[in-house]
């Protein structure tokens, strides 16, 4: 049975104006950890709000375990939630505003303290249980807000954006932390974030979500790799992945696609769109490069180059589009050397370039 489950949720905060999320429908199943990513603005808090009680749909229904709560305030909805500015309370210290939802549920005191304890374990916050906020790292104060979520094991945890004051390390490292978390702790989650690196290392599924809407729903490596629109491979990945014109064409009984003067294997799935311009999507890791000619590859010219440690990421230059590739770390390469380059037609996705949908799923 799914947990959550959303339903034609329409919401504009001024009435006849732009909808913050307009017809999205959702479930989530019970333990699975769903990531909501977008841009900024694209209605993942609101959406997360009108689950969470906070806010009121114009149009739709929220189901909770099978309860219908579209009507209910959100102290009747038995979830918990960490908010985008995390909400923790200046005159408590962390053993208190850690326990404050349980406190509120009447919980025993001896069994407070046991849960408290517990929950500052998972998050390496012992030493700090008699502080207060103020005497914390913005860090620390996130993990707090994440204890206090959790200690109250409310079934469903509902999470905006709560590594999004940690340093870029300490952000990485609490994310593996979160990841187990979550994990022992079996929780119904709907994570909100528009991290695309975090969305993908924490999802079992990802919702991308555009102008109020979910555009693509899927495992976080299905969506990357096979993106149902240019704007969700260009948002998830980094480099983000690379569109390119092309007509298609045929040579002998295959079809090609010519790039410029240049021409690359096609998927042979393409024959209908023979003689019709297409967008070609690839990612970086999935173009091989060489510093030598070889046959059906085609020539670029090296603009920048990139050493990340773990790879190198080069911007070339391909007829008159620009394009990134991965290569292994010990490639060398310097600006305007020539390159070549190769992909399979299996690594290739083709997009309509008026409606930048998806050809070939
Ligand atoms: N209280 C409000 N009153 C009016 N408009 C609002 C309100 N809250 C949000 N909006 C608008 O609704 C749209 C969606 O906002 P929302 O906060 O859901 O976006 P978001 O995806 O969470 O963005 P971010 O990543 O920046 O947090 C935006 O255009 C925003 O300006
Ligand atoms: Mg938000």
């Amino acid at each position: 049975m799914s947990d959550i489950v959303v339903r034609n949720l329409v919401k504009a905060y001024t009435p006849g104006g732009p909808r913050a999320t307009d017809d999205v429908s959702l479930e989530v199943a019970e333990g699975e950890f769903l990531v909501l990513v977008g841009p900024s603005g694209c209605g993942k808090t609101t959406l997360l709000r009108m689950v969470a009680g906070l806010e009121r749909p114009d149009s739709g229904t929220v189901s909770l375990g099978g309860r219908d709560v579209t009507r209910l305030p959100a102290r009747e909805r038995r979830l918990s939630m960490v908010f985008q500015s995390y909400a923790i309370f200046p005159h408590m210290r962390v053993r208190q505003n850690i326990g404050f939802g349980l406190a509120m549920r009447k919980v025993p005191g001896d069994e407070i303290d046991r849960r408290v304890r517990r929950a500052a374990e998972l998050l390496h916050l012992e030493e700090y249980l008699d502080r207060y906020p103020a005497q914390l790292s913005g860090g620390q104060r996130q993990r707090v807000a994440v204890a206090r979520a959790i200690v109250v094991d409310a079934g469903v945890l509902l999470m905006d954006e709560p590594l999004s004051n940690l340093d870029a390390l300490l952000r990485l490292e609490f994310r593996a932390e979160l990841k187990k978390i979550v994990r022992q702790i079996g929780t119904t989650t709907l994570y909100v974030t528009h991290d695309q690196a975090e969305a993908m290392s924490l999802g079992d599924r990802v919702a991308v979500m555009r102008g109020g809407r979910i555009v693509q729903l899927g495992a976080p490596l299905d969506v990357y790799d096979r993106p149902s629109e240019r704007f969700v491979g260009g948002f998830l990945g980094a480099p983000p992945m690379n569109f390119i014109p092309a007509t298609v064409e045929r040579n002998g009984d295959k079809p090609v696609l010519a790039l410029g003067d240049q021409h690359l294997a096609a998927p042979s799935t393409l024959d209908e769109w023979v003689g019709r311009p297409v967008l070609v999507g690839v990612r970086a890791e999935n173009i091989e490069v060489s510093t030598e000619a070889a046959p059906g590859w085609v020539t670029a010219t090296v603009e920048v180059v990139e050493p990340t440690g773990a790879a190198v990421l080069l911007t070339v230059r391909l007829g008159e589009h620009q394009i990134k590739v991965q290569t292994a770390p010990g490639f060398r390469v310097a600006p305007d050397d020539t390159v070549w380059l190769r992909s399979t037609p299996e690594a290739l996705r083709l997009y309509d370039p008026e409606t930048s949908l998806v050809l070939r799923p």
